[in-house]
């Protein structure tokens, strides 16, 4: 499993496993499924309401917490008291401490999230979260957050798949040293993207399916990634993408993809609070 650097010195496994959408009833299953894949990165959030699904599934699966990798986030209305919105989460997920934790969008019309931010670096002081970032905060976010503390994210996990690439957002987080995360690397299967002509003709090409030509186009962006899927055979699928390589023109192919704002599928940032 490659492993990507941040920039307070840790790292985190490149390829994870999402659970946005997986049913709390079923998440034990899901996740211990996905643990037994050999997904060792795993991507909830307070606000998906599986935390305590997430925990169990660690807790039964025996595997050394040191070689997970656990990301959870702040809900929007929880951005006056980060304090409290993590030890509730590390609560549900039975955790000392989580390896990254995020403020799950900016949430611009509360202006709460400088302030957020500095709740978070307190509670990274403390121990609770190894690393601490953001999600959804693009280029005028974060260059308020930056001009306003000098602890510098170590991620931004924004929607990013070939037809929604948010180019000045990634600009911007590479200048400075902030990973990207990927959410929606498949266009939540609501964007056309596995049908895709390009990404069809690198499939058959390498002998792998569209969505893996997907998630290894995420991977040698230098991007974070972890689709979600309720299906083991797609666990599977999605997690064998270290056994071939997209060639240089492949690659352009699909970067060629961007759809100029055609391609989220997602919320704009600044209309979720
Ligand atoms: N920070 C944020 O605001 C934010 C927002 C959204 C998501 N996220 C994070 O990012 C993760 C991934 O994004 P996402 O779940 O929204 O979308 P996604 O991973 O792009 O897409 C998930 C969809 O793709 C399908 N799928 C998965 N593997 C497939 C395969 N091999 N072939 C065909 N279809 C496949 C899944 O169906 P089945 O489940 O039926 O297999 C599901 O419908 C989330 O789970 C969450 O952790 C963060």
């Amino acid at each position: 499993m490659d492993s990507i650097s941040l920039n307070d010195g840790t790292t985190i496994p490149q390829l994870g496993f999402g659970v946005f959408k997986v049913d709390p009833a079923e998440t034990e299953r899901i996740v211990t499924e996905a643990l037994e894949v050999g997904y060792r990165h795993i991507d909830t959030a307070a606000i998906y309401g599986n935390e305590e699904g997430v925990g169990r599934a660690i807790a039964a699966s025996g595997i050394p917490r040191g070689e997970l990798y656990i990301t959870t986030k702040l809900w929007n209305d929880r951005q006056d008291n980060a304090p409290a919105a993590l030890r509730r989460s590390l609560d549900k997920l039975g955790l000392e401490k989580v390896d990254l934790y995020l403020i799950h969008w900016p949430a611009p019309a509360n202006d709460r999230y400088v302030e957020a931010w500095e709740a978070l670096v307190g509670l990274r002081r403390d121990g609770l979260t190894t690393s601490i970032g953001v999600a959804n905060f693009l280029v005028p976010h974060l260059e308020k957050l930056l001009a306003s503390s000098d602890v510098v994210p170590a991620v931004d996990q924004i929607e990013l798949h070939p037809a929604h690439q948010q180019p000045a957002t990634i600009a911007l987080a590479r200048e400075r040293g902030i990973a990207i995360e990927s959410w929606g690397p498949l266009g939540q299967a609501k964007y056309p993207l596995l049908e895709n002509p390009v990404i069809v003709a690198a499939a058959s090409a390498h002998g792998k399916s569209a969505a893996q030509v997907v998630i290894r186009w995420h991977l040698q962006s230098g991007f974070i990634v972890f689709p979600k899927t309720n299906h083991r055979e797609r666990m599977i699928e999605n997690f064998e993408v270290f056994d071939f390589a997209l060639s240089d023109a492949e690659m352009a192919a699909i970067t060629a993809l961007e759809a100029d704002g055609a391609g989220r599928v997602g919320s704009h940032p600044d209309t979720v609070n």
